[in-house]
C-alpha cells in the first residue's frame, strides 16, 4: 500500500562489486528544523543542502500556511522569511504532513503556544502513529488537542492564549517530543525545562543556540537537563545542511555485504547522538575507515571508506545505544543476516511506533527471505547466515515505510535470489535519489 498515489513495486538482485562515491542527500532532521526555526526568526534564513524529500517539502508547505515566506532558488538552496516567535497566523486549511512524524510533532509544538487553531493530518502510516506523547506535554503549556481515539490524526490543536512554561521529564527517549516541548517553550514566558534520561539527537538544541536562543544543558543525576529561556528574538541564520547519516547507512551497509565492494561516502555525521550504527558495525568487524574528520554545518563529519567485509560477527548491541541509531535497526538487521552468529538488538520497542512497526516488518521480511529471527515486544534477534548466505527470493511488505523498502532492496544485492518490495514509493520521503545513487555504484535495482 502506498501513502498517496500508486504503489511502486521494486526488486534488487545479486550485484557485482559496488564502487565509486556515494554523495547522499541532506540530513532530514536538520532540514525540517532549518525550515521551522527559519520561520520563527525575524528576517531571511538561507539554507543550502536542504533535503528535497517529500517529508521536508510537506514541512515547507506547512510553514507557508502558518505565514512564513519559503522560496526555492535551486537544488537544495532555499530561503525562509520568518514571522518571529509567536508570529504564526492561523492556517486556512488542514495541514497535511504526509508521512512525517517529525514534521507534524515539531509543528504542533511550534504553534501550541500561539492563540491559533490548526488541524493536522497525514498519510495512512502517520494516521496510525501516537500523537499523545506530544499533546500531553503541550497541554501543560495550556494548549488543547482533539484527535481520534488513541491520540491519532486527524487532530486539531488549539494553541494556548496565555502559555505557562513547563518542566517536563520525557517518558520516552524521543527527540521529536523533546523538540516539540522546546519549540512550544519558545513562546512561553520564563524558563521551560526538558529532562531526558538518555540523550537523543541534539539538533534542536544546537540550532536554537545558533538562532540566538538562550539554552543551557546540564548533566545531573536525573539525566540531561535542558533549560530554554522563552520569548527570545531569533536571528536568521545561514544553515549548511550536512549529509544524512541515516541515508548514508544504506550504501554503507550495501558495500559491507556485496563481495568486492569498495566505496567512499563523504561527509557522514559523527555526531555522538547519531553515530550508533557506525560504532556497531565496527564492533561487528566491518571494514570502515573514518577519513578526513572535520566540521561541516556545525556537525562533526568524516568521509567513510567502506569495503566488503566477509568476516563480520553478530554482537549484542548495547541497549543504551538505541537512541543514537534508532532509524538504523532495519538496515542493521540486514547486515546481521550476512554476519556469522546472532545479533541481539534489545531495548528497541520504539521501533514499533515508527513509520511502520519496524520489528514486525523486518522479522516477517527476513523470514520470507529465509533468515531465522526471534522477537518480543522490545527485542529483535537475527541469526546470521554468513556472507552471501541469505536465500532471498521473496517479496517483502514495506507498510508505507521508506527505511523498510530500502533495507530489503539492500538485502537483495547479496542474496542468492532476488528480493522484491511491494512498494518502493515511500523512498521519496527521505532519499529521492536512492535508486539512481545505488545504480551508479553498480547495484542492480529495478522497478516492477
Ligand atoms: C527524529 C527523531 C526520531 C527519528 C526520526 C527523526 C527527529 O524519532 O526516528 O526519524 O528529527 O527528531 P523519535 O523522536 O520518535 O525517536
Amino acid at each position: 500500500m502506498s501513502g498517496h498515489g500508486e504503489a511502486q513495486p521494486m526488486k534488487s538482485r545479486k550485484s557485482g562489486p559496488l564502487q565509486g562515491v556515494a554523495e547522499v542527500p541532506g540530513d532530514k532532521s536538520i532540514s525540517h528544523r532549518s525550515l521551522i526555526f527559519g520561520a520563527m526568526a525575524v528576517g531571511e534564513t538561507k539554507i543550502s543542502g536542504l533535503l528535497e524529500g517529500q517529508d521536508v517539502l510537506d514541512t515547507a508547505k506547512a510553514m507557508r500556511a502558518f505565514g512564513a515566506t519559503v522560496t526555492r532558488h535551486g537544488q537544495g538552496i532555499w530561503t525562509v522569511n520568518g514571522v518571529g516567535v509567536g508570529g504564526f497566523r492561523e492556517p486556512e486549511d488542514v495541514i497535511d504532513c504526509g508521512n512525517s512524524g517529525t514534521g507534524v510533532r515539531l509543528i504542533m509544538g511550534t504553534m501550541a503556544t500561539t492563540p491559533i487553531t490548526a488541524t493536522f493530518t497525514g498519510d495512512a502510516s502517520l494516521r496510525k502513529r501516537p500523537m499523545g506523547r506530544v499533546t500531553d506535554p503541550l497541554s501543560l503549556f495550556g494548549a488543547r488537542a482533539y484527535g481520534r481515539q488513541g491520540g491519532r490524526l486527524p487532530m486539531t490543536v488549539v494553541g494556548a492564549a496565555n502559555p505557562v512554561p513547563v518542566r517536563y521529564a520525557l517518558p520516552v527517549a524521543s527527540a521529536q517530543v523533546k523538540s516539540a516541548v522546546l519549540l512550544a517553550g519558545l513562546n512561553a514566558p520564563g524558563e521551560t525545562v526538558v529532562i531526558e534520561r538518555e540523550p537523543t539527537r541534539d539538533h534542536s538544541e544546537r540550532m536554537l543556540v545558533g538562532f540566538g536562543a538562550k539554552l543551557r544543558v546540564e548533566k545531573t543525576a536525573e539525566g540531561q537537563v535542558i533549560t530554554l529561556t522563552g520569548q527570545p528574538e531569533l536571528r536568521p541564520q545561514s544553515v549548511a545542511v550536512p549529509r544524512d547519516p541515516s541515508s548514508a547507512a544504506f550504501p554503507v551497509c550495501a558495500a559491507l555485504i556485496v563481495e568486492g565492494s569498495d566505496i567512499l561516502v563523504p561527509g557522514v555525521s559523527q555526531n555522538a547522538t547519531r553515530n550508533g550504527l557506525y560504532l556497531t558495525l565496527v564492533e561487528m568487524g566491518a571494514d570502515i575507515a573514518f577519513q578526513n574528520p572535520r566540521e561541516e554545518g556545525g556537525e562533526p563529519v568524516a568521509d567513510l571508506r567502506v569495503r566488503f567485509s566477509g568476516d563480520m560477527k553478530g554482537i549484542e548491541v548495547p541497549p543504551e545505544r538505541a537512541p543514537s541509531m534508532i532509524d538504523e535497526y532495519p538496515v542493521l538487521s540486514v547486515v546481521a543476516a550476512y554476519a556469522t552468529g546472532r545479533t541481539v538488538m534489545r531495548g528497541v520497542k520504539e521501533l514499533r511506533v515508527k513509520e511502520s512497526d519496524r520489528i514486525d516488518a523486518m522479522a516477517r521480511g527476513l523470514e520470507a527471505c529465509g533468515v531465522r529471527v526471534e522477537e518480543d515486544e522490545d527485542t529483535l534477534i537475527v541469526h546470521g547466515m554468513g556472507p552471501g548466505g541469505v536465500p532471498g527470493g521473496a517479496t517483502c511488505a514495506t507498510h508505507i515505510d521508506h527505511r523498510i523498502a530500502m533495507s530489503f532492496l539492500v538485502c537483495g544485492l547479496a542474496a542468492k535470489a532476488p528480493v522484491a518490495v511491494d512498494d518502493g514509493s515511500p523512498i521519496q520521503t527521505s532519499f529521492p535519489v536512492f535508486e539512481e545513487l545505488m545504480r551508479g555504484l553498480g547495484a542492480e535495482i529495478e522497478r516492477g
